[in-house]
């Protein structure tokens, strides 16, 4: 069926069908489209166009839709251009004198708007709280070990020394900004195109403050021009996935790195990794090389959406149907992600003497001894370059810093006193970055105590 032909001599090519057909896509707003048809059913009945009668009668004809979608072969062999046409011909089976009237001051171009808010605002909801539960798990791994040492890398190189939970509550920090980012784009989902008509304003006096408060909306949309041409809410969402997909991909990256026998840091379980055909020793990260991977897919996905709008001529053109694919591939990729992600997080074993000797064996220490140069009165520009010969003569004489003694220290130049020794060991030098932010132990006590503060919160 079509909802248009009047105009037309011939039908569509078998091709040109084959080719702009979205249904086998589309069909996933099916429960979002009868909801909206619902509440434009019940806006029809307020400006006189429906019966109360009429209204009810296609109000159930819908429910019925909506549970025979439910049936494995509900969309088979249909060739309806798109969910919205297929809903309309199912209605005109059920009740064809009502039917013939629900598309009465209304556009596919509003309604595939609307439709897609319904469904967006519901998986982006579904999306927050699958990361809470990232958040929790990563929050319940720092707690684990809150005394644990780990040297913190620039340069993938080691570069000073942190505690543990101090590096997971930085991912911590970028879940619940990614956390954020879903919600700001939510609030821009969350917003009643319905009254916009194909692009002018609907000709049917609707109060859509009404029509919005039915379908939950906090907001009626401002300019019908605007409706018909827009598509930055799922821009804005798919933004959110690309950024969170980052994230992902980093975390995925540094576990990777620390699971392997190079590093051996960390142990991850063997329910979330895969061995090998050939290799029988082989216990590979496939969980987290594969959330890295749609990392790649994700951020296509918002590149994919971005191309296609750009340079369209407002309002409304095909192009945008093109919309639904990458959109609906990002938020499957996404939310699976994040859940994968915490079941790893849940799974994850330190082993704190490995990063710790890791700690101890470099020189983590040398900002330490630099700064405390610094607080007896030397300037910083002399220590650094003092503490930088130290750690010369140290690595020509194979020695690490725990290898020198007090004596041996100030011996080596008269600016370092026997108490700067103490800085040799990396549990100490961290003890002075008590600063808000910081990894002094303090701080990172009061953190984690801040960090779980918000995972309530974010749980209400
Ligand atoms: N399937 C279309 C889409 O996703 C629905 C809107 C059709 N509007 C039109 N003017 N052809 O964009």
């Amino acid at each position: 069926m079509k909802l248009w032909g009047g105009r037309f001599e011939t039908g569509p090519s078998e091709v040109f069908e084959r080719f702009s057909g979205s249904l086998h896509f589309d069909k996933r707003l099916i429960e979002a489209d009868i909801r909206g048809s619902q509440a434009f059913a019940r806006a029809l009945e307020r400006v006189g166009i429906l019966t109360a009668d009429d209204r009810a009668a296609l109000e159930s004809a819908f429910e019925e839709i909506l549970r025979e979608s439910a049936a494995p072969d509900f969309f088979t062999g249909a060739t309806d251009e798109d969910v919205h046409t297929l809903v309309i011909r199912k209605l005109g089976e059920k009740a064809p004198a009502q039917a013939a009237k629900i598309h009465t001051g209304r556009s596919r171009n509003e309604q595939v708007s609307l439709d897609t808010r319904l469904w967006l605002r519901g998986e982006t909801e579904r999306i927050q709280a699958l990361l809470v539960l990232l958040l929790g798990e990563l929050l319940a791994l720092a707690q684990k070990y809150p005394a644990a040492i780990i040297p913190g890398f620039t340069h993938l190189r080691r570069a000073q020394a942190v505690l543990w939970p101090h590096y997971l509550l930085a991912y911590f920090e970028m879940f619940s900004r990614d956390w954020e980012r879903f919600e700001q784009a939510r609030v821009r989902i969350n917003v009643l195109p319905l009254g916009s008509g194909a692009l002018a304003g609907s000709g049917f006096p609707f109060d859509r403050e009404a029509i919005a408060a039915d379908l939950g909306f906090a907001a009626i949309t401002r300019n019908s021009m605007d409706v018909s041409a827009d598509r930055d809410f799922v821009l804005d969402f798919l933004y959110a996935a690309s950024v969170t997909m980052i994230h992902l991909s980093r975390l995925a990256e540094d576990w990777i790195l620390y699971s392997s026998d190079e590093f051996g840091w960390i142990e991850l379980a063997d329910g979330v990794t895969s061995g090998s055909s050939l290799m029988p020793q082989k216990k590979n990260p496939d969980s987290l090389e594969l959330i890295r991977g749609k990392c790649g897919r994700v951020t296509g996905s918002l590149n994919s959406l971005l191309m296609t709008m750009k340079g369209l001529p407002l309002t409304y053109n095909r192009d945008m149907q093109e919309d639904k694919e990458p959109l609906f591939d990002a938020v499957d990729q996404t939310a699976m992600s994040i859940e994968m992600a915490a079941v790893v997080a849940g799974s994850v074993t330190l082993r704190p003497e490995v990063p710790a000797s890791a700690a101890d064996e470099s020189w983590v220490v040398a900002t330490d001894l630099a700064e405390a140069l610094a607080r007896a009165g030397v300037p910083f520009h002399s220590g650094h370059k003092l503490v930088g010969r130290f750690v010369l003569e140290s690595v020509r004489a194979g020695k690490k810093p725990s290898d020198w003694t007090a004596e041996q220290l100030t011996a080596f130049a008269p600016e370092f006193t026997a108490d700067m020794a103490a800085l040799l060991n990396p549990a100490e030098g961290m003890k002075s970055r008590e600063v808000a932010g910081g990894t002094g132990p303090g701080a990172v006590a009061a953190a984690l105590v801040a960090a779980q503060q918000r995972l309530v919160e974010l749980r209400r």
